[in-house]
């Protein structure tokens, strides 16, 4: 069955499937190692985050234009729908695309109209949420906020993202206190491949409202206990964590039933679905399939995920 959902975790360049790469790196005169799409998504074998990220952050030199955002964004706009994502709350990492040469105004102006077109042709709510770069550092955080600035109005967020380890949440203060100062949302990686601590961090020192992922805050009890008592959301990526091996190979082993059953506010979420072998959906279907969870246990996570939202309650009533 098909779960109405809002996604919560999702960064829109991994969203990013072979054929539209092949395109675009065609029409934009970019070398790609082949151009057989298939050749391509056979490459995604990943030992880790790291692994993954020198791939992804390499493929998204093709995507240069306001063409390339916006049907890049569009595309996974309407596959979710068709996926029962009903709201999306995507992750764009500006620093990859300037650093590529783009313009944040093309970025902005791809985004922003194919969130627009989405609401009109397939009627799925989403806005956007600027993730910087961890391994970037602060300073290169701090600067690529100011330069969001002039485009307040199209973004509802600030996240973070990339490289966990070596890279904790409180290099991010400053940062973090800019955007609340302007009224954003806040969400941040923590407790991928980082221990509790970055999990601590990301909710003491930056604000955090969700936690992205949020697996290895299983490993300490006190952390459990507040992110039970405070209602904080975890963005869990089952397909993901496989992919990335940061959960057990098994499905069945996943954290997600420990987070289930701690009475955590979990939601689903598919990070990279070009990479990770699938959108929403795909992810419910394979928990559904290989964790036995109880047609309960899933409503209960679809519900979740409009909790966790950062929709007004009226839009959210009339989702639950
Ligand atoms: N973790 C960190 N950074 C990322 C991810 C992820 O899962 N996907 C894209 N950037
Ligand atoms: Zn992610």
């Amino acid at each position: 069955m098909i779960w109405p959902t809002a996604e919560l975790h999702i960064h829109i360049e991994g969203t990013v499937e072979s054929p539209f790469l092949v395109a675009a790196a065609r029409r934009n005169g970019i070398a790609l190692p082949t151009y057989d799409p298939a050749e391509l998504s056979a490459r995604y074998v990943f030992a880790d985050l790291q692994s993954f990220l020198d791939v992804h952050y390499s493929n998204l030199t093709v995507l240069r234009t306001e063409r390339d955002f916006h049907d890049l964004a569009l595309g996974y706009l309407e596959r979710s729908a068709a996926g029962g994502v009903r709201r999306a709350e995507f992750f764009f990492d500006p620093q990859t695309h300037i650093n590529n040469g783009v313009d944040l105004a093309v970025v902005f102006a791809g985004l922003t109209s194919a969130v627009q077109e989405a609401r009109e042709t397939v009627g799925i709510s989403a806005d956007i949420l600027l993730s910087f770069l961890r391994d970037l550092g602060p300073d290169a955080a701090e600067e690529t906020f100011r330069a969001a600035l002039p485009f307040r109005d199209q973004f509802i967020g600030v996240a973070l993202d990339s490289t966990e380890i070596g890279y904790p949440p409180s290099l991010f203060e400053k940062v973090y206190a800019m955007a609340a100062a302007e009224g954003l949302h806040r969400v941040a990686h923590a407790g991928e491949e980082g221990g509790p601590e970055y999990v601590w961090e990301a909710l003491d020192l930056l604000g955090v409202e969700r936690v992205d992922h949020g697996n290895r805050a299983l490993e300490d009890p006190a952390l459990v206990e507040r992110l039970r008592a405070e209602r904080i959301p975890l963005t869990v990526c089952p397909l993901s964590n496989v992919a990335l091996r940061t959960a057990p190979p098994a499905l069945k082993d996943h954290p997600l039933r420990r987070m289930l059953d701690e009475g955590l506010l979990v939601t689903i979420s598919s990070d990279d679905p070009a990479y990770f072998g699938g959108y929403v959906d795909d992810n419910f279907a394979a928990i559904e399939r290989e964790m036995g969870l109880t047609s309960v246990e899933l409503a209960t996570l679809a519900a979740n995920s409009f909790v966790a939202s950062f929709i007004s309650d009226e839009q959210r009533a009339g989702y639950l």
